[in-house]
């Protein structure tokens, strides 16, 4: 669905009038594009701590050119796209200073769109109370930042765990880079890989890989499917048999094979075995396929409540334990569950939807420990209001404050979802593991 409101306050007449009367002005988002190149160029990288040399490496194998400032005191005219400060090193109160002086004299550097990483320790690797508490402490900085900031910037934390330096690329690439454009105020955590995977198909990644994707005929899925085909990976598309058509024509269209399947029927997990047996065990599940039947609960249904988390919930935990029990998944593969902000914040007239959502963040992290012994990942990206037909479906008032309630004051679109799953489902981010992940322009549900 088209947002007129960005393209009014975007245009000549819209920009004045927004101006004069204090309006709210998105900036159109800037979204990866074939051909371009991958980081954003010119970065900062700034700060002390033990991965600065790895993210100095990490520019130097590519063309991109990063330019290198300690902690610049002096602000400086000229723009650049992204800023990256190791504060892996912070061990105490007076240490954060440091953050301060960087972002005091660098936020006016940042052109539009930049890209912004703090990288730190999380406070439960950190080796007594001070550095712990000063690691947290990033969570705020970085949360506010990512709302003052504006201009289309995004601001990330990435806590990388000792011993867990060698994961960071795939995700410093995705949070430098366009694709992550409706990504922020994010907090990650990065553990040593579960698998010992070394990519260096940055172009595509996922060649030779197989992967499935549910609910694959329109909408998030379809762009998943694209993405990931995209990137190289051979996408088995999954839809209701009512869908076939369409399911037929998103498969064809990424090259991929249509699995006409009702991921709630009795039979839904012994058909992909079946699957799995006649074609080979797949290397991405990403369970995207979704629904939502809104009421308040006394007005709710029976069947309403019940088809709901079926089709959310309990297919997701079936599907996945049934792969995982039957060698469904190769070592290195990767599980990536649909979640929601509403799973997250709860909403209005959505307790069903809500319920299954937020099992979807228990199933992640339940299921992580146990997929990782298979040298799997499993997580999720939980999606705020993104353009899609279930999106379009809201009611008017509520559709608009929806896309305007976040720190990028627009909606997203559904590519902006494939690309944080594509990077969750890439073979080098086996350090990704258990995260939930929100796609919402730091959506003020739930935050
Ligand atoms: N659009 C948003 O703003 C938003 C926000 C948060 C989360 N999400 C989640 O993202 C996912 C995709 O959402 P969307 O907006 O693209 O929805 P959509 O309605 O456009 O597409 C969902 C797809 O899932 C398929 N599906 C439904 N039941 C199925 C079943 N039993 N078996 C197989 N396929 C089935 C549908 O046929 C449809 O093609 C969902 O899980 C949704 O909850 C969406």
């Amino acid at each position: 669905m088209s947002d007129r409101y960005l393209s009014f306050v975007n245009s000549l007449w819209g920009r004045r009038l927004a101006q004069a009367v204090g309006l709210p002005q998105p900036l159109p988002l800037q979204r990866h594009r074939s051909g371009q190149p991958g980081l954003a160029n010119p970065v900062i990288v700034a700060g002390a701590g033990r991965l600065t040399e790895h993210v100095h490496r990490l520019f130097s194998s590519t063309d991109t050119v990063a330019a290198t400032a300690a902690t610049v005191k002096a602000p400086s005219t000229v723009k650049v796209q992204g800023a990256v400060f190791d504060a892996t090193h912070v061990a105490d109160l007076q240490h954060l200073d440091e953050l301060y002086t960087f972002f005091h004299a660098n936020a006016r550097r940042l052109g539009q769109h930049a890209r912004v990483v703090v990288l730190g320790t999380a406070p439960e690797h950190c080796q007594d109370l001070p550095q712990a508490v000063a690691q947290r402490a990033l969570e705020g900085l970085v949360r506010s930042l990512a709302k003052e900031l504006r201009r289309a910037i995004t601001v990330q934390l990435i806590y990388v765990a000792p011993g867990a330096e060698d994961a960071l690329d795939s995700s410093l690439r995705f949070f430098l880079s366009r694709r992550s454009a409706y990504v922020s105020g994010q907090v990650i955590r990065l553990q040593k890989p579960v698998d010992s995977h070394i990519t260096l198909h940055w172009d595509k990644p996922f060649a030779g890989r197989r992967a499935l994707v549910t609910g694959a005929s329109r909408g998030i899925g379809l762009a998943i499917a694209q993405v990931l085909a995209r990137d190289g990976a051979h996408v088995v598309c999954v839809d209701v048999p009512q869908a076939q058509s369409a399911l037929q024509q998103a498969a064809d269209s990424v090259d991929g094979s249509a699995l006409p399947l009702d991921i709630t029927a009795p039979d839904a997990a012994a058909l992909l075995q079946a699957h799995v047996s006649q074609y080979g065990a797949f290397d991405v599940v990403v369970h995207n396929a979704g629904i939502t039947r809104d009421k308040t609960i006394a007005k709710m249904t029976e069947t309403a409540w019940r088809s709901v988390l079926a089709v959310n919930l309990e297919a997701p935990l079936q599907l996945s334990q049934a792969l995982l029990d039957n060698h469904g998944l190769n070592p290195g593969g990767r599980i990536v569950c649909v979640s929601s902000i509403s799973g997250i914040a709860g909403n209005l007239g959505q307790s069903n939807y809500a319920t299954s959502k937020a099992g979807v963040i228990g199933l992640v992290q339940g299921l992580a420990p146990r997929a990782a012994a298979q040298q799997v990942t499993v997580n999720a990206v939980a999606p705020g209001f993104i353009e899609t037909q279930m999106t379009a479906k809201v009611p008017l008032l509520i559709r608009e404050a929806g896309r305007r309630m976040n720190s990028l004051l627009q909606g997203g679109q559904p590519v902006d979802v494939a690309e944080t799953i594509a990077w969750l489902a890439h073979p080098a981010s086996g350090g990704v593991n258990s995260q939930v992940v929100r796609v919402c322009g730091q959506s003020l549900l739930g935050a």
